[in-house]
């Protein structure tokens, strides 16, 4: 089981360290923890409850690239798990599936554990027509080595992000059958992930955890939804 925390543009150097702290406490079982806290919160954190990722990276060890951080960064502080394709990065963002695999290609080749998130837009969802939807998703992996063995993969619905609306179980399984169908990798959900919900989520077939956001930035309830899992 894999629980993450995508703080996204949350918590500072000092709140991560404080959060840390609070999460050594509990007793993890054998879930697998992830926390990826903004770039000015990364840091060598001597800790064994969770494995710290990036939530983006250039795909170079260093250069000129303003505003960004590469290899050469995250090396500095031990980081080799990283989020890439998240909605944010490509609705917001506008980052393409070109250089998203650009991204994912180089970092599988550095040995990257990358959590890779795929999910249809409300647009899409409500066109209504499944094949629609799968065939979003299938653009979503162009290019993507979905056998790599360091591969995880999170469907988030980009409608059901930051919105309280979590997708049915239905939805999520309906979803992950599919995903399953491309790639034998495990399989997350995210999108307004609570302790409300995460019990049932947890329990749809190939589900094996969760990518959280807004659940997640509070410890106390990140942790709540540990002991759920
Ligand atoms: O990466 C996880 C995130 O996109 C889900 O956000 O706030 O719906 O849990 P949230």
């Amino acid at each position: 089981m894999i629980l993450a925390a995508n703080f996204k543009m949350n918590h500072t150097r000092a709140s991560t360290r404080a959060y840390l702290q609070k999460l050594e406490s509990i007793d993890k079982g054998d879930v697998a923890l992830y926390l990826f806290p903004p770039f000015t919160a990364l840091d060598n954190y001597d800790t064994a409850v969770a494995t710290i990722g990036a939530q983006n990276a250039y795909c170079a060890q260093s250069g000129s690239y303003t505003g960004e951080i590469g290899l050469e960064q995250l090396e500095e502080f031990g980081i080799k798990t990283l989020i890439l394709g998240h909605s944010e990065r490509r609705h917001l963002f506008g980052e393409s599936q070109e250089l998203i695999t650009k991204k994912f290609a180089f970092f599988k080749e550095q040995g990257f554990t990358i959590f890779y998130c795929v999910g249809e837009t409300q647009e899409v969802r409500e066109s209504g027509s499944t094949e629609l939807i799968y065939s979003y998703i299938e653009q979503q992996l162009e290019g993507i080595d979905v056998a790599y063995e360091k591969l995880i993969v999170a469907y988030e619905p980009v409608w059901a992000i930051g919105t309280g609306k979590t997708a049915t179980t239905e939805d999520i399984a309906t979803m992950l059958e599919f995903l399953r169908t491309k790639t034998k990798r495990p399989l997350l959900y995210g999108g307004s992930v609570k302790p409300q919900n995460i019990a049932q989520i947890l329990q749809v077939p190939e589900c094996e955890g969760a990518l959280i956001g807004t659940a997640s930035w509070n410890v106390d309830t990140f942790m709540t939804m540990i002991n759920i899992a």
